[in-house]
This record gives structure tokens, C-alpha cells and sequence, in this order.
């Protein structure tokens, strides 16, 4: 390996490659001799190459690795003594200048070309900085062109990940442009900083009383003076780009405290702080929210236990969706507190950060949302990653459809298989302008601008996200929207509306709201989510000797089918200390063993208990008899399909069902034999499977469990707590 330009990168990689013993020979060559002497005394290199030719001659692989505005005039010098199948490759921050040196040289770019930029340094430069842990654990990033010959670059690669380093590969300009905005801009404003301070006239006292901050702030502004100048020099259009961008959202902050303009500067520093903390992906382009899907987690449970104690579950998906809806769109402040910290409702929440409202929290359930009122919204700045949550999706659709600026909404894999049409296609009948993908699946593009009106709908599915989409859309249209649902569903949207101050008329199977009213702040109690409390209602009821209770838990008429159902099955379940609180019932619950019998469950009760299926499936297991369901092909578009997931989970651990078109019958009395479910990355499959261990006979293992963070975060750490012997793997 020749090693052209000894400084720190280029020592780094020499030592690096020479401690993990990566090349037969290292050489440098530095226009400063003296350098590459000492690079040979650290024990650095193995040879010290007086000139460019006798570094480069017989080298099977070339680094350049000189400020890169230097670059042209070392591939001129090296170009006659290249060996034909040489690999040429550089650690320059900035790309495309590489690679126009190697075409102004060479004529081309050719197969053995490949440009490559570690994404780690330091402040401190020359050989004698040269660390071979530099690169481990860090990225380098590699931008290989269409004609680079395979085998190159799985070398260089591996090169690379020997020195301990993660190889990324992208585009030239891709590179530019995310280096420009990441790295470039970020120095240069260390380096003008410095500048001006030092510039003051009380400079001495300014750098005296430097706090951490300063310090921390403005440490790359000791970086090698020549290697930056050549970086802007040569990465001009994407720096110019940043720089422009950065000036202007300063010029807004600068105006913003003239102003005393408190709603902007908050809504600034808390987008940022929440970006800060998800730095890893804002780094690689991803939005904040997690795609857990990527995460492997799995739950082992040891077989067997009883349930006890007394528990509160976290809060209501459902309701915590809407707070945060309702509370952006309203005029004032809106206090939330119990709100659910799952990656469902923090993506809703951080699609409205994303649409310029100012949001404080979440601090333990506690959520300030600075409503900027019913027209206040800004255009996201890119598409809005709304994870694996349908109900955001559907029901940002609706409040989308009417605003006066485009948007796209997006989705983890679960969430981009299930079905947009169902909200698609009333709205446009309103007028809004949608494009779905295939099959009416997201990505949803939303026009903006486009009028709505009024329209009176017959819901073909009994489905409160269908409801609530277009009683959203209907706050914009002209005239009344009305929908008839054909069962009851959750009423939470008409129900917050309510308590914002907004009109809902309901008559019967119908709700309508007329457009162009106002939300008013207000203050939301969100109780503790009964769908997740459903899980601790069978595992308190199937498990012997269990007694639990469980606290604040929400009791709205539409949300109880799981206590109805499990009630026939003859479950024991108290409802104790009803009450209600911000227009939702509460209650807490108490639940004990008990022995449960098979039954037909009632269809009305479908919809009321739509999501908790699963787990009464495991309590169908347990039961004596035959549970049948009817009427419910909607559990087949959810997270996964539940109707048939549930049936081969229930296989894996020994236990047979029937699955028909919409339900399942399942012979209770069966046992749980153990074994291994994949949950299809549902967290209401994985949470169930759990609960099953209660009564198995062996352990379970369920496999890709990271979404459980989607509605019930902490759910290990409280089934355990409860009496369930359950570990997480892989967190
Ligand atoms: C929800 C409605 C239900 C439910 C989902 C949450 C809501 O979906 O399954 O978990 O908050 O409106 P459908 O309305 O599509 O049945």
C-alpha cells in the first residue's frame, strides 16, 4: 500500500492497516520528507518513499491522501508509474473534486477508481496525531461508480472494516451534498465564530470566561486551515447552498428575539432538541422515528406464573393521537397529561413538529402543544413518516387533504401493505386532490390547495379511523360532513372535538360537523389504554391464582368489548370507582382467575373489541369449549393479519384452529406446548404470546418483537413486574 501525503488520515490508515496486518508493505511519500521519516520512526509505515514514483511503483493499492486541492498534481505526478491493475483510492471530503482530477489525469474514471472518505478525524493534524483507532467504529464511505470493478471495491471494503471501520456506499454528489451540511457548514461556522469573538475588543476576557459550551462548540475550529480552505473551495455549490439556508433560518431567530417572538424561537429549539436526540438518524437522512422493524427483539418466556399486583398500563393510543391532533389545530395552549410515549403517537407528534408547531415533551406522559390554530400549519419540509401507525396515517389524510400546501405521507413495511383506499376515496369525493400507490397503498401524495365539500358518507367498514379522517377533513369543508358508521365505533374524535369547543352532531349510527369553526385549547387526562390493559385482563384470568388490578383505565362504551367478551367467557373482572374525566369514563379494574368457557362471540361486539383479538384468542385456548368469531375480516388489514398470524403462532406452540374467511374457531382446552411464533413484527401478536406462556407447558420464543415500543413501551419490564416470566433479547 503507498500512502501519498502522511498527514493525520494518511498515518491513521498506514497504522491502522499496519497493526491489523492488512498489506504486505506500507510506503509513504509526503512532500515533506521529514514527516514520512517520523512516520517511519512511530513504526508507522514500513518504508519511507523519497519521491511519488518510488512510493507508487509495484503498489497494489494507492491512497491519496493530501488536502484535495493538491489532489491534480499528485495523480499527474504518479500517473506514468501506476500499475495497471492498481487500486486508486482517496479519504478527501469532498468527492466530485476527486473525481474531476481523475478525469482532467486519466481521461476517465476508470474501474480501479475508487473514491472513499473516512467520516472520522480530530482537530489535531500531521503525522504525529496518526492513531490506527481512528477509523474503528466509525464510517467510511466509499463512492464507487457504475463501471468499478466489483472485486476492487469488496478489497478496499474489507481494507476498510479490518482497520474496524463501517463501509457505506453512495454517490458522488449524494456524498457532497450530505458532507456540505453535516461537516462543511458545521466548520465553517466554528471557524467564523472563533473569528468574530476574537475580533471583539474584550477578546482576551471572552476567551477567559469561555464556558463548555463555547468549547465544545467551536473545537473544530483548531482543524488544518489548508484542508478546510480546499474543501469549501472545492465543494462550492452544495457549501453555497447550506450556507444560504443556514442564513436565512438565522436571519428568522435573529427576527424572532427583536420580535420577542417566544412561539417561534420555542418551536425552533424544540425541534431541534428532538432532532439532536435522534442525531444517529438525522445523520443518515432518516426521519426521528424509529422504523423498529429494523430492531431484533425477542421475548423469551419460561412457562407457568401467576399474575398479581396493581398496575397502570400506559395511556390510549387512540386518545393520544388526537390530543395531539386537536391540540395543534387549536387556538392556545393545550396541557396533555398520560400521554403515551409509543412510536405511534410520537410520530404524530413529530409530524406536527415537522409542520411547525411548537410542542414541549413528552416529559413522563406530559405533552405542552402550542396550538397554532385551524389554518396555522406549515408545509412539512419533506414526506411525514408516520412508522407503523395506520391510525395517523388515515387520519392525517383527512386533515391533509384540506390544507393549502402539498404533502406525502409514508410508512414502515407493515404500514405500506395496508390499505389507504378506504380514506382516499372519500376524500376525493370531497374534492381533495390523492395519489396512493398501487392497490391504494402509501405512500399517500396530498395536493394541497384544493377546496373540500361537504359530502354525507356511508361507511362500508365499521371503522372510527375511516370516521374521524373525514369528520377531520370536514373542519375545512364547505357545508356539513356527515358519516354513518354501520356498527358503533370509537368515538374519541367526536368526543375531543366536543371538548375543543367544536360542534359534533350526532344522531344515531351518524356524526356531522359543519366547516369552518375553531378548536380552543384545552386540557387532556389521557386514561390508561384498555387495549393494552386487555393483555393483563387474560393473563390475570387464565394464569391460576392471579389478582390484579389494574388503575385509570379508559371505560369509553365504544373501547370495552374485550371486558364484554371475556365477561360471557366468564371471566371475573370488578369495574371499580367509575368515573370520568375529561369527557372519557375511567375506571380501575380488578381481575382474578377464573374458569373460562368457549362462546360464540357476539358480531356487534367486533367492532368494540377490534383490537384485542389476539389475545383473546389465548384466552379462546384456555377456555373450556368451543370460541367461535364471526365477522371480522377487518383483523385481516391490521398491523399484520391477524386472523391468520394468530393460527400459525397457535400451530408453533402445539395448538390447532380453524381459520375462515372472517374469524377463527378455536377448541379450547388445548395445550400450549411451547415453541416458537414469529409475531410478523404485530406488537399485539408478540404481546399475546407472551400472555400465553401463563398456561404453556414449555418455553415460548417470539420472534421480532421491537414494535411492542409501538403501543406499550415498558411492557417487558410491567409483565414481569405482574408475574410473567419474560425476558427481551436484543434491546
Ligand atoms: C383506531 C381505530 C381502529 C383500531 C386502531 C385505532 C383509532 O382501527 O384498530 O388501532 O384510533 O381510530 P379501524 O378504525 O380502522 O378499525
Amino acid at each position: 500500500m503507498a500512502v501519498i501525503g502522511l498527514g493525520l488520515i494518511g498515518g491513521s490508515l498506514a497504522a491502522a492497516v499496519r497493526a491489523n496486518r492488512l498489506a504486505g508493505e506500507v510506503v509513504a511519500a509526503d512532500k515533506r520528507f521529514d514527516d514520512v521519516l517520523t512516520g517511519l520512526e512511530l513504526g508507522i509505515i514500513d518504508e519511507a518513499a523519497e519521491t511519488l514514483e518510488q512510493a507508487v511503483r509495484g503498489a497494489d493499492l494507492v491512497v491519496v491522501a493530501v488536502p484535495v486541492r493538491a489532489t491534480e498534481a499528485v495523480l499527474q505526478e504518479i500517473k506514468p508509474y501506476l500499475s495497471a491493475d492498481a487500486v486508486l483510492t482517496d479519504v478527501g471530503s469532498t468527492k466530485a473534486s476527486f473525481v474531476s482530477a481523475v478525469q482532467s489525469v486519466f481521461g476517465e474514471v476508470g474501474p480501479h477508481v475508487i473514491p472513499g472518505h473516512p467520516i472520522a478525524g480530530s482537530e489535531k493534524s500531521g503525522v504525529r496525531a496518526a492513531n490506527p483507532d481512528l477509523f474503528a467504529n466509525h464510517k467510511i464511505i466509499l463512492t464507487p461508480a457504475d463501471n468499478t470493478e466489483p472485486n476492487r471495491l469488496a478489497r478496499l471494503s474489507a481494507l476498510w472494516e479490518g482497520c474496524g471501520a463501517t463501509v457505506l456506499t453512495m454517490s458522488v454528489a449524494y456524498h457532497d451534498e450530505v458532507l456540505a451540511a453535516t461537516s462543511h457548514l458545521p466548520h465553517l461556522i466554528a471557524f467564523s465564530l472563533v473569528d468574530t469573538l476574537a475580533g471583539e475588543d474584550e477578546n482576551m476576557d471572552i476567551f477567559r470566561y469561555a464556558a463548555g459550551g463555547f468549547r465544545d462548540f467551536t473545537r473544530i475550529a483548531a482543524s488544518d486551515p489548508v484542508m478546510w480552505h480546499d474543501i469549501f473551495l472545492s465543494n462550492q455549490q452544495a457549501v453555497l447552498r447550506v450556507i444560504d439556508h443556514f442564513t436565512r433560518d438565522l436571519g428568522q431567530l435573529r427576527t424572532a428575539i427583536a420580535q420577542q417572538d417566544s412561539a417561534t424561537l420555542l418551536r425552533v429549539f424544540s425541534r431541534a432538541k428532538a432532532a439532536r436526540e435522534h442525531f444517529s438518524k438525522m445523520l443518515s437522512g432518516q426521519a426521528y422515528v424509529t422504523d423498529m422493524s429494523q430492531n431484533q427483539v425477542t421475548f423469551q418466556l419460561k412457562p407457568g406464573g401467576s399474575v398479581t399486583g396493581d398496575i397502570r398500563v400506559p395511556g390510549d393510543k387512540s386518545i393520544s393521537h388526537r390530543s395531539i391532533m386537536l391540540g395543534a389545530l387549536a387556538d392556545g395552549i393545550t396541557e396533555v397529561k398520560g400521554f403515551l410515549e409509543g412510536e405511534d403517537s410520537l410520530a404524530t407528534l413529530q409530524a406536527f413538529r415537522d409542520m411547525g408547531v411548537t410542542i414541549e415533551g413528552p416529559d413522563n406522559g406530559f405533552v405542552r402543544i402550542h396550538g397554532v390554530g385551524i389554518d396555522g400549519l406549515q408545509a412539512p419540509r419533506g414526506p411525514l413518516y408516520l412508522g407503523n401507525s395506520g391510525t395517523a396515517m388515515r387520519l392525517f389524510a383527512g386533515l391533509l387533504a384540506a390544507q393549502g400546501f402539498d404533502s406525502e405521507l409514508t410508512g414502515d413495511e407493515s404500514l405500506s401493505r395496508r390499505p389507504m383506499g378506504r380514506v382516499a376515496d372519500p376524500l376525493r369525493a370531497m374534492g381533495a386532490v390523492i395519489d396512493t400507490a398501487e392497490g391504494g397503498r402509501p405512500p399517500m401524495k396530498i395536493r394541497g390547495g384544493q377546496p373540500l365539500t361537504g359530502i354525507h358518507y356511508e361507511m362500508p367498514v365499521a371503522s372510527a379511523q375511516v370516521k374521524s379522517c373525514l369528520l377531520l377533513a370536514g373542519l375545512y369543508a364547505g357545508g356539513v360532513t356527515s358519516v354513518t358508521e354501520p356498527a358503533p365505533t370509537r368515538d374519541h374524535t367526536e368526543r375531543m372535538l366536543d371538548g375543543f369547543g367544536y360542534h359534533v352532531h350526532r344522531k344515531g349510527a351518524t356524526a356531522s360537523v359543519s366547516g369552518g369553526g375553531r378548536l380552543a385549547a384545552t386540557a387532556i387526562d389521557v386514561p390508561a389504554d384498555i387495549s393494552s390493559a386487555a393483555f393483563f385482563l387474560v393473563a390475570a384470568s387464565i394464569a391460576p391464582d392471579s389478582d390484579l388490578t389494574l388503575r385509570h383505565v379508559g371505560m369509553n362504551p365504544t373501547r370495552v368489548g374485550v371486558i364484554n367478551i371475556l365477561r360471557l367467557m366468564g371471566a371475573n373482572i370488578e369495574i371499580l370507582n367509575e368515573r370520568e374525566i375529561g369527557g372519557e369514563p375511567v375506571a380501575d379494574l380488578r381481575v382474578r382467575s377464573a374458569e373460562l368457557t368457549g362462546i360464540d362471540i357476539p358480531e356487534d361486539q367486533v367492532p368494540l373489541a377490534i383490537d384485542e383479538f389476539p389475545v383473546l384468542f389465548i384466552a379462546a385456548t384456555c377456555a373450556t369449549g368451543e370460541t367461535v368469531l364471526r365477522g371480522a375480516e377487518e383483523l385481516r388489514v391490521k398491523e399484520s393479519d391477524r386472523i391468520q398470524v394468530m393460527a400459525d403462532g397457535l400451530a408453533a406452540v402445539g395448538v390447532e384452529s380453524t381459520v375462515t374467511p372472517d374469524g377463527i374457531v378455536i377448541q379450547g382446552g388445548q395445550e400450549i406446548a411451547g415453541g416458537t411464533v414469529d409475531s410478523h413484527g404485530d406488537h399485539r401478536i408478540a404481546m399475546s404470546f407472551a400472555v400465553a406462556s401463563l398456561r404453556a407447558t414449555g418455553p415460548i420464543q417470539v420472534t421480532d418483537c421491537a414494535n411492542v415500543a409501538t403501543s406499550f413501551p415498558g411492557f417487558v419490564e410491567l409483565a414481569r413486574q405482574t408475574g410473567i416470566q419474560i425476558a427481551a433479547e436484543g434491546v
